[in-house]
């Protein structure tokens, strides 16, 4: 497990029209994920994007391809993304009333694994998974849309994410999504976050790359800070 931050640039806020631009500048800044939002206006009141895009980012890039999907009966659509070119692939828990058959198939596919929840999931529901996932996703906002102000309760969530794993010894990685930006990716990471997922704070400014840069390098300076604190 690496002990780094990452920044997971979520593609929602970027220019649909100039994708490979919004590639190349969070390439330049640091980036090693792209963050992938599918939203089949069902489970989210919204829709944006699906298989084919995914399989044209996909050749675009070779940075890792977070497929998220917000969308129902998840199960179906898994084997799609993952020959789409998907590396890792997350589902909601609030999606499907089979969980672990989800991530036993997205596993099957020879990607890596990971469970989803909502504001209101409590992280208990996922008891019987965590020994099963590569990353644990915390919304930190209701999904279906991007620029949502951050839920300060994920925060908790995180703490208790870390706590579980470690005396569990546990080896997902803990993923947080929505209203993250530079003024709160110091407190994520310190929390436990390794995986901070940021769309309108990447794509909505006039310089993505110095966007991912930035706050990988307030993370990672956190938690640096944190761990000569402990010892
Ligand atoms: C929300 C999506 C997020 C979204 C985050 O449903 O899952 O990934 O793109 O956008 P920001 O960073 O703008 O909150
Ligand atoms: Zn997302």
């Amino acid at each position: 497990m690496s002990a780094a931050v990452e920044v997971a640039p979520s593609i929602l806020a970027a220019d649909f029209a100039c994708l490979g631009d919004a590639i190349r500048a969070v390439e330049r800044g640091g980036a090693s994920l792209l963050h992938v939002d599918v939203m089949d206006g069902h489970f989210v009141p919204n829709i944006s994007i699906g298989v084919p895009v995914v399989a044209s980012l996909r050749k675009a890039t070779r940075l890792q391809l977070d497929v998220h999907l917000m969308i129902e009966n998840p199960e179906e659509y898994i084997e799609a993304f993952a020959k789409a070119g998907a590396d890792m692939i997350s589902v909601h828990q609030e999606a499907t009333p089979h969980l672990d058959r989800a991530l036993a198939m997205i596993r099957d596919h020879s990607c890596k694994p990971g469970a989803v929840i909502n504001p209101a999931t409590p992280v208990m529901m996922l008891s019987e998974v965590l020994g099963k996932v590569d990353h644990v996703l915390v919304m930190s906002v209701n999904p279906g849309f991007g620029g949502q102000a951050f839920l300060p309760e994920a925060t908790e969530k995180i703490r208790e994410l870390r706590e579980i794993r470690d005396r569990h010894h546990h080896s997902y990685r803990i993923e947080v999504d929505g209203g993250i930006g530079p003024e709160n990716v110091a407190a994520v990471a310190r929390a436990g976050a390794e995986i901070l997922v940021a769309g309108t704070s990447v794509f909505h400014t006039a310089d993505p790359a110095a966007a991912v840069r930035e706050m990988a390098h307030l993370a990672n300076q956190a938690l640096a800070q944190k761990v000569r604190k402990v010892v």
